[in-house]
């Protein structure tokens, strides 16, 4: 098989049933399996169809288990701006998944102890299955910007300049955050499966970079083809700089 898989869509609209029929699938799997969300906005129209499809029970999702990809330093789940938050808002059924422990928090506080107690967590379900991807301007895959080790696991991190001035407008009038907790980029390697969107022209120059660059931390999200089942979304903004081969 090829991995990553690429599919460019005429809309990134079109990626919602495909992203949906990613859970559904996972969800058909025997067990606890363990789904990973992304935040951001590329996956916003993908949770309020989430939110319908559970809360009209079109979607059985009572074994699934969710965790995410990262989170700001100190930012626990009531906190706006914070991922969980973003994650409950957008996606109100997550709280009751939060509230039954069925929803595996990155853990904010950044603790080494706490660190090893979520992969513990995460090892016991099995590992992460699903796991889906955004990426950054800078070609970040969750909070692990340029030059972070491929080797690296859960830890915490400086934000970088770009991801910060992308989360300027969220936090607005305060700074956003300087620190964050991320899952690191063998942990996202290790996912079962992996689903990237991409959208829009601002990420073309990553998507280029992830897709025809050099295999390289300076673009982490060029990892992904070191994997044996990832997939990529794009839209044709998204896509415009790759070249076919
Ligand atoms: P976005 O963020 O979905 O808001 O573009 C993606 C990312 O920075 O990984």
């Amino acid at each position: 098989m090829n991995s990553p898989s690429v599919r460019i869509l005429n809309h990134a609209a079109e990626a919602v049933p495909l992203l949906l029929a990613e859970v559904e699938a996972l969800a058909a799997r025997p067990g606890t399996p363990l789904v990973g969300f992304a935040t951001g906005g590329t996956f916003t129209a993908f949770f309020r169809a989430l939110a319908d499809e559970l809360a009209t029970k079109r979607l059985d999702a009572s074994r699934l288990v969710a965790t995410h990809l990262d989170e700001y330093l100190g930012f626990g789940p009531e906190r706006f701006g914070g991922m969980v938050h973003e994650l409950c808002e957008g996606c109100p059924p997550l709280r009751d998944w939060l509230a039954r422990g069925a929803f595996l928090p990155v853990p904010n506080d950044g603790q080494p102890a706490s660190i090893r107690a979520h992969e513990a967590a995460l090892a016991r379900h099995g590992g992460v299955q699903l796991q889906f991807l955004g990426i950054g301007r800078n070609g970040h895959l969750a909070f692990n910007e340029p030059g972070t080790p491929f080797d690296s696991g859960f830890h915490v991190t400086q934000l970088a300049e770009t991801t910060r001035h992308d989360a300027r407008a969220r936090f607005a009038p305060d700074e956003p955050p300087t620190q964050a907790v991320t899952s690191g980029l063998a942990t996202i390697l290790g996912a079962r499966r992996l689903v990237l969107c991409a959208f829009g022209a601002a990420k073309a120059p990553a998507v280029k970079a992830m897709l025809q660059g050099p295999i390289d931390p300076a673009c982490p999200a060029s990892l992904l083809r070191r994997h044996g089942d990832a997939h990529v979304l794009l839209d044709p903004a998204a896509a415009a700089e790759l070249t076919r081969r």
